[in-house]
C-alpha cells in the first residue's frame, strides 16, 4: 500500500514545486548542505552549467548534467569539478529529456522529473523526514534527518565509477555505461564477491554473463591473508579488497595519488585514473587498466572478430569463410551458412550445422570460464549445443575432455591463442542451412594417440638413451658458459639464467664499459640502488658472521640485526669469478626496486673489493623444506600448505610478468621458498642465477643442486623460459602434496648442507617416482591416496585434487602446455577451475619413473637427471590406503575441471 502510494505523494509535492520553480533563486550554488523544499533544473542553472550544490572543498559539484553537451539526456550527477567526469548518476535509466526537468529535495527524499511531472527516479522510502542534502568533501552525496544521521547516500548506490575511499560492498556492482553521453546500463559489471573482484559481459536477455577478468587473477595484485572480501575501496596508495576487519585481503598497489576515479568503461575495461591533486583538472598518465591485454575484452574485434598481439598493439582480423561486418566484428558471407542467434533459433537437428574455426582460434570467455561439462565427447558437447537455443556455439577440448558452450546474447571477440600447437580447444559456430562444416580441412578426429617408443624398448637401449640425453645436456652446458662469456653480444642474452625481456639503458652502456676495471672504484652510481652498506657494517649488523642460519648455492646466510632493530639475513657470496661491480650494481637495482608480498625483499647490499653480500628481510621459520620435510616438529597442515602454494606461486608470476624486469628464477625449489610467522611466504635467491659468472662450475653446482626440479628442457637444446619455473614448481607441488622430496634418494647435495633437506621423513622410506605415481592416481581419480601419510586424512580432497591436477600441468613436457605462473596461482587459489592435464604429455614422467626398472646405474643416472627415483623398491611402503571416496558427479567436477590458459 505504502508503496503504491509514495510516487503520488512525491508527485504531490512536486506540483507545488513546480508552481514555486520560478520563484527560486537561480544560480546561486549552495555549499555542502541543501534543504527541502528545493528545485533545480538545468535551466535555473544554466549560469553554472547545470551545478547547484558544491562540496566544502570545491572537489565535488551536484549538478543537472547533460554529458557531451547533447540535449536530450539530463543525469542528476556528482561531478569532480575541475577535471568534469561524472562519478555518480541518479536516473541512468530514465535521462530528464530537456532542460526544465527538475531535480527536487523534498522531506520525502529526493527525486528526479520530467518536465511534463512525471517521476523518473527518487530515493526508496526514508526512515525519516530528509532535514538536509550534504555533499560530503569525499564526493558522497547523503540525506541527513534533524539530528543529522544519514538516510541515505550515494556511495551506497554506485553507478559506474567509484572514487577514492568509496566502498564497494561484496553483493553490490558496478555497471558500465551504454556510451559516454548515455548513462544507460550497459553490458559490462564490476562485482565484488566473498572470494574475489571480478568483470564480466552480459546484459540483458536473462542469460549468463560471461567472466573475463578478476583481481585475483591478475598478476599485478597480490593476496595478503585468508579472509572473505566484504568491500573494495581505493586510497592514496592503490586498489584494495577488505575483509569485514577491515584488513587487507588483496592489494594492488599503485603510484601515489591523493584522488584516484576508477571507472567501468563501456567497453568493459576497468580503469582507475590518478590525479596529482584533489582539484587537478586532468589525470595523470599510466592509468591502470584490467584486463591488461586488448584481445582480453570481450568486443575487442566486434562479434566474431579475431584479435592478435598482445600489449599495446593488436590488430582485428576476420576468422576464414567470415568477412567483416558494416556494424563491426564478422559475420559470415552471404551466400554461406547463417548464424543463429537466441531469437531465431532451431533445435531441429537436421538443419543445423556447424563452422569448424582454425586451430589456434580461441575465445575470449574461454580463459576464465568453467567447462559446461567435462568428461563427455566432443558429439556430446555438441548436441548439448544443438538442443539449446541460448548456445551459439562451441569449443570442445580434446585432451581434458571438457566442453565450453558459449552462451550469452551474443558471441563475443576471437583471439589468436600464444600456442599455436594445435593443442587448443576446437571451436564451432553453430549455423543453419549451410553446408556441413568443412573450414580449412580441420580435422576433429583426435590427433592419433602418440606412441612412446622408448617405453617398449629394453633397458639397454634405454641405458643408451640415458648415456646420450647427459651427453647432450653437458655439451648444451658447455656451449652455454662459452655464450656466457660473450654476453655482450646481443644473441647470447636469449639464453641467459636470468631472462630479461627488456633492459635497462644502463645495462648496454655497462657492456660498453666492460674494458674498464671498475672494481675499486666505490661510486658507481645507478638510480634506484638499495641501501649500500660496508663490509664492516656487516660484520657488527651479524656480530662478526655469527648466527649462520643456512646456505644455498651462493654461499652461507647469517642471521643479523640492522642498527633499528630489524631481524635481517645476509647472504654472504663466496663464488669467485664474479660480476665486475657496475654490473653487480645493476642487479642489485633491479633486484631492490622488485616488491611483492611474497618475494624476499632486499634491504641492502656490499660491494667491497671482491666482496659480495645481499642484506635480506629475515623469514624466522626458514625454508619450506625444513617444515615440510623436517621430522623434528609436527607435519605441515593442509591449509598451510596451500598457503605455501598459493603464496609461492603469486610470488613467482609477479616475477614472470608483474615487474618491469622479467625474470626467470631458474632455481625453484623448496629451499627457496621461505616461511615467517603470519603465515607469510616468499620466494628467495631471485634474479641470482645472474650474479654467476661466466667460468663458474658453479652453474654446474646449481644444476646438481636442484635436480628433481629440473625441465626436460634443460637437457635438449630448446629455450630456458618462464615456464621452466612452472615446472620445478609443479616438482615443488607435489612435494607439498606428499610431504617429502620426490626424488628420494638420499645422496647429499654438493650444495645443501641442510641434512633434513635429502632425507626421508615420511612414513617408509620406499617408493615409486612420486610424479608418476601422481600421474597414475589421477587417472584413477584417487587423489586422497596421493596426501602425506602424516596428515592422517586431516586433508580437504577436492583441494588435493585440484594442486595435484594443476601439479601435472606444470610437468608436461611441451613447455607450451604448462599454464603460466598467472595461471597457476589462479587455479591454486580456486579464481579459476584446474586445467585437466594432458597425458599425452606427461607420459615421460613414466619413462623417467619406470622405464629403467631394472638397471641400477639407469636409475642412478636417471635420478642424476631428473631427480627420478627407479622404479626399484617397494611401490607402496609408504603408502597408507586411506578410503576414497571419488564419485562425483558431473556437475561438481565441472567446477573442478577448468581449463586455465594453454
Ligand atoms: C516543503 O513542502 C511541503 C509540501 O508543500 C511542506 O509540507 C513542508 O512544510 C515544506 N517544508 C519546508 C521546510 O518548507
Ligand atoms: C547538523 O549539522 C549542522 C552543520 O554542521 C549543524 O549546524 C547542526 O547543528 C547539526 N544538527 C544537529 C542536531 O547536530
Ligand atoms: C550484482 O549482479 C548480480 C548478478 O546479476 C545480481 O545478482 C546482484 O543482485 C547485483 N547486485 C546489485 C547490488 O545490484
Ligand atoms: C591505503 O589502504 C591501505 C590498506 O588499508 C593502507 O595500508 C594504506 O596505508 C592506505 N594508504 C593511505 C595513503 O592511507
Ligand atoms: C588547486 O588548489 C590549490 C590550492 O588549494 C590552488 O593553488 C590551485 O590553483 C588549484 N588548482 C586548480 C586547477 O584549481
Ligand atoms: C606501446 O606503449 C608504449 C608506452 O606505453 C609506447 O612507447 C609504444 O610505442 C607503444 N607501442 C605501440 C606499438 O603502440
Ligand atoms: C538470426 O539473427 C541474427 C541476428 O539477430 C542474424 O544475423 C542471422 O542472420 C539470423 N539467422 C537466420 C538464420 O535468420
Ligand atoms: C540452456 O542453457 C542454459 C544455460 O546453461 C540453461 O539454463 C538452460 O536450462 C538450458 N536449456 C535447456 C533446454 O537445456
Amino acid at each position: 500500500m505504502r508503496r503504491f502510494a509514495y510516487p503520488l505523494l512525491f508527485l504531490s509535492v512536486f506540483h507545488q514545486l513546480l508552481l514555486n520553480a520560478r520563484l527560486a533563486a537561480a544560480g546561486a550554488v549552495a555549499v555542502e548542505y541543501l534543504y527541502p523544499n528545493f528545485t533545480a533544473s538545468s535551466l535555473l542553472f544554466i549560469d553554472t552549467g547545470g551545478v547547484f550544490l558544491a562540496s566544502r572543498n570545491g572537489v565535488f559539484q551536484a549538478a543537472v548534467y547533460n554529458p557531451g553537451a547533447q540535449q536530450s539526456r539530463f543525469y542528476f550527477s556528482v561531478l569532480h569539478a575541475t577535471s568534469g567526469a561524472a562519478v555518480w548518476a541518479a536516473n541512468r535509466a530514465a535521462p530528464i529529456p530537456d532542460r526544465s526537468g527538475l531535480v527536487a529535495l523534498t522531506p520525502l527524499g529526493l527525486a528526479v522529473t520530467s518536465p511534463s511531472g512525471s517521476l523518473l527516479w527518487s530515493t526508496p522510502p526514508l526512515a525519516a523526514p530528509a532535514a538536509a542534502l550534504r555533499l560530503l568533501d569525499s564526493g558522497d552525496l547523503a540525506l541527513l534527518d534533524a539530528r543529522n544521521a544519514s538516510l541515505w547516500r550515494s556511495f551506497d548506490h554506485p553507478a559506474d565509477a567509484l572514487v577514492s575511499d568509496q566502498p564497494l560492498r561484496a553483493g553490490a556492482n558496478l555497471t558500465a555505461s551504454a556510451s559516454d553521453t548515455d548513462f544507460a546500463e550497459g553490458d559490462y559489471r564490476l562485482a565484488v564477491t566473498p572470494a574475489d573482484a571480478a568483470l564480466a559481459w552480459g546484459g540483458g536477455g536473462g542469460s549468463g554473463w560471461a567472466q573475463f577478468w578478476s583481481l585475483a587473477g591478475d598478476v599485478r595484485s597480490a593476496k595478503d591473508r585468508n579472509a572473505p572480501v566484504a568491500y573494495m575501496a581505493a586510497n592514496a596508495s592503490g586498489l584494495y579488497l577488505y575483509a569485514a576487519d577491515a584488513r587487507v585481503v588483496f592489494e594492488l598497489p599503485l603510484p601515489p595519488a591523493p584522488l584516484r576515479i576508477l571507472r567501468l568503461g563501456r567497453d568493459g575495461a576497468l580503469r582507475i585514473s590518478s590525479y596529482a591533486a584533489l582539484n587537478a583538472s586532468a589525470a595523470l598518465g599510466g592509468d591502470f587498466v584490467a584486463p591488461s591485454g586488448p584481445c582480453d575484452l570481450p568486443l575487442a574485434c566486434g562479434p566474431l572478430g579475431l584479435c592478435s598481439g598482445s600489449s599495446n598493439a593488436s590488430t582485428c582480423a576476420c576468422p576464414p569463410l567470415f568477412v567483416a561486418s558494416h556494424s563491426g566484428g564478422c559475420e559470415l558471407a552471404a551466400n554461406g551458412p547463417r548464424l543463429l542467434s537466441s531469437s531465431n533459433c532451431t533445435t531441429d537437428d537436421s538443419n543445423l550445422s556447424y563452422l569448424g574455426l582454425r586451430a589456434g582460434i580461441e575465445y575470449f570467455a574461454n580463459k576464465y570460464a568453467a567447462p559446461t561439462t567435462s568428461g563427455g565427447d566432443g558429439p556430446a558437447c555438441r548436441s548439448r549445443c544443438s538442443g539449446n537455443c541460448t548456445c551459439l556455439g562451441y569449443f570442445y577440448d580434446n585432451s581434458s575432455m571438457s566442453c565450453y558452450l558459449l552462451e550469452s546474447r551474443q558471441l563475443g571477440s576471437l583471439f589468436v591463442s600464444s600456442s599455436s600447437d594445435g593443442s587448443n580447444p576446437a571451436g564451432y559456430i553453430k549455423t543453419v542451412q549451410g553446408s556441413p562444416s568443412n573450414a580449412n580441412g580441420r580435422n576433429s578426429s583426435p590427433p592419433s594417440s602418440t606412441h612412446f617408443v622408448a617405453i617398449l624398448l629394453p633397458s639397454i637401449a634405454s641405458l643408451l638413451l640415458v648415456a646420450m640425453i647427459a651427453w647432450m645436456g653437458i655439451h648444451w652446458w658447455r656451449s652455454q658458459q662459452k655464450k656466457q662469456m660473450r654476453r655482450s653480444k646481443p644473441q647470447a642474452a636469449a639464453k641467459e639464467f636470468q631472462l630479461r625481456w627488456q633492459k635497462s639503458p644502463a645495462k648496454n652502456s655497462d657492456y660498453l664499459d666492460s674494458n674498464i676495471d671498475d672494481d675499486e672504484s666505490d661510486d658507481v652510481f645507478i638510480p634506484g640502488l638499495p641501501t649500500r652498506f660496508t663490509f664492516a657494517e656487516l660484520e657488527a649488523v651479524t656480530n662478526n658472521f655469527q648466527t649462520k642460519i643456512g646456505s644455498g648455492g651462493f654461499g652461507a646466510v647469517y642471521k643479523g640485526e640492522l642498527p633499528d632493530k630489524t631481524l635481517v639475513a645476509v647472504k654472504r657470496i663466496d663464488a669467485v669469478g664474479l660480476q665486475r661491480k657496475r654490473e653487480f650494481c645493476t642487479e642489485m637495482a633491479v633486484i631492490g626496486n622488485i616488491r611483492h608480498v611474497n618475494l624476499v625483499r632486499l634491504r641492502g647490499f656490499c660491494a667491497q673489493g671482491a666482496r659480495r653480500l645481499l642484506v635480506y628481510e629475515y623469514m624466522n621459520r626458514g625454508s619450506l623444506d625444513r617444515s615440510l620435510f623436517g621430522s623434528a616438529g609436527p607435519a605441515l597442515e593442509w591449509g598451510e600448505r596451500m598457503e605455501v602454494a598459493i603464496g609461492a606461486a603469486r610470488g613467482l608470476a609477479y616475477l614472470h610478468s608483474g615487474c618491469d624486469h622479467k625474470i626467470v628464477h631458474c632455481d625453484v625449489k623448496p629451499e627457496n621458498i621461505l616461511l615467517a610467522d603470519a603465515g607469510q611466504v616468499k620466494i628467495a635467491d631471485f634474479g641470482l642465477a645472474k650474479l654467476m659468472g661466466p667460468d663458474q662450475s658453479g652453474l654446474f653446482t646449481t644444476m646438481r643442486g636442484t635436480r628433481g626440479y629440473l625441465a626436460p628442457e634443460w637437457l635438449t637444446n630448446a629455450a630456458i623460459s618462464d615456464r621452466t619455473d612452472v615446472y620445478s614448481f609443479g616438482m615443488v607441488l607435489l612435494e607439498l602434496v606428499r610431504g617429502r622430496k620426490n626424488r628420494t634418494d638420499c645422496v647429499t647435495d654438493g650444495d645443501s648442507n641442510d641434512s633434513s633437506s635429502g632425507s626421508w621423513s615420511g612414513s617408509g622410506g620406499g617408493g615409486e617416482y612420486f610424479p608418476m605415481l601422481a600421474l597414475e592416481r589421477h587417472a584413477e581419480r584417487r587423489y586422497r591416496e596421493l596426501a602425506d601419510p602424516r596428515l592422517e586424512g586431516r586433508v580437504r580432497e577436492e583441494e588435493v585434487e585440484r594442486v595435484v591436477k594443476v601439479a601435472l600441468c606444470c610437468l608436461h613436457e611441451e613447455p607450451a602446455l604448462r599454464p603460466s605462473m598467472s595461471a597457476v596461482a589462479g587455479m591454486l587459489d580456486g579464481t579459476m577451475g584446474a586445467a585437466e592435464p594432458r597425458v599425452a604429455s606427461l607420459n615421460f614422467l613414466r619413462l623417467y619413473g619406470r622405464g629403467f626398472a631394472g638397471s641400477a646405474s639407469a636409475i642412478r643416472a636417471a635420478n642424476d637427471l631428473f631427480g627420478g627415483r627407479g622404479g626399484a623398491g617397494n611401490p607402496t611402503g609408504s603408502m597408507t590406503s586411506t578410503a576414497t571416496t571419488t564419485s562425483e558427479s558431473p556437475s561438481h567436477m565441472s567446477s573442478q575441471q577448468v581449463s586455465g590458459p594453454r
